[in-house]
């Protein structure tokens, strides 16, 4: 069973534009996805490209069922999205996605460890998860989230207290807690500088090595050499869908490029 399966996926926009002689209202129709076909098997790691207005922001409101599709269909995890009622879909999104952003979005006077406890308050709520009540606390499961991404020295820390590639650790911490389906990152490493990027994307392929499925939006074609396959949109369509030949490895570039600034620094 595919983790995404879309089919015919298309997003339109309906703009009413007055027209200012005979206030006759006119619309125009923004076709933003024009019939995209895309799935996604558990374990892959997939970059979303394209210039912009392609429609990339359009395509990850859907495939975070932030957004219904005008018409086309999505599963994910087996569960149709498309025809789900509010609950199920908002049920959907908060437990079968774990969202990623450029600005990290931690609550600034929440400890790292609260950070991370805040989806599983959601779960709380659902009576499935009641019956089959996990053995581990929510604390437990945030402490092991943030254990996984090596930041379990850093519990108690306030945002504030943490640089921008721990910040972002705690929001892929916070991403993972609930075991989604799949993380869904968009332009996550947007404003971190190379070292922290580096790291951010190691720390994606190595919960991508232990099965992850990650689908990320960027701009960079360095950053998508990294992920093991890449999508591009075009005007609302899917361009062209390649596997990554000879992936990098994120981790090997970071000591790398450690080593040369320690080598920078001792010119200097
Ligand atoms: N709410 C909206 N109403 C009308 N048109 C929209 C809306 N949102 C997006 N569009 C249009 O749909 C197209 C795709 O937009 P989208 O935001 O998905 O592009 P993008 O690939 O994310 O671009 P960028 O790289 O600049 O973020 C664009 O032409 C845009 O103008
Ligand atoms: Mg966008």
């Amino acid at each position: 069973m595919s983790v995404i399966e879309m089919k015919s996926i298309k997003r339109e926009y309906r703009m009413e534009t007055k027209k200012s002689r005979k206030k006759q209202s006119e619309a125009i129709i923004v076709r933003a996805l024009r019939g995209l076909d895309f799935s996604a098997e558990q374990g892959e790691f997939v970059s979303v490209m394209g210039p912009s207005g392609s429609g990339k922001s359009t395509l990850m409101n859907i495939l975070g069922c932030l957004d219904k599709p005008t018409s086309g269909t999505y599963a994910l995890d087996g569960i149709e999205t498309s025809s789900s009622n509010a609950n199920t879909f908002a049920f959907i999104r908060n437990r079968k996605i774990g969202f990623v952003f450029q600005s990290f979005n931690l609550l600034a006077r929440t400890t790292a460890l609260e950070n991370v406890e805040l989806p599983l308050f959601y779960r709380q709520k659902d009576k499935k998860d009641m019956k089959q009540k996990s053995n581990l606390s929510r604390k437990e499961r945030a402490m092991a989230a943030l254990k996984e991404v090596g930041l379990e020295n850093r519990m108690d820390h306030y945002p504030s207290q943490l640089s921008g590639g721990q910040q972002q650790r705690v929001a892929i911490a916070r991403a993972m807690v609930n075991d989604p389906a799949f993380i869904l990152a968009d332009e996550p490493t947007g404003n971190l500088d190379t070292g922290m990027t580096l790291e951010i994307m190691g720390l994606f392929q190595q919960l991508n090595d232990r099965g992850k499925t990650i689908v990320m939006v960027t701009h960079e074609p360095e950053l998508a050499a990294y992920t093991k396959r890449i999508i591009t949109l075009r005007d609302g369509s899917l361009v062209s869908d390649t596997l990554v030949e000879n992936r990098g490895n994120a981790l090997a570039d970071l000591a790398k490029w450690k080593n040369d600034h320690a080598l920078l620094a001792e010119d200097l």
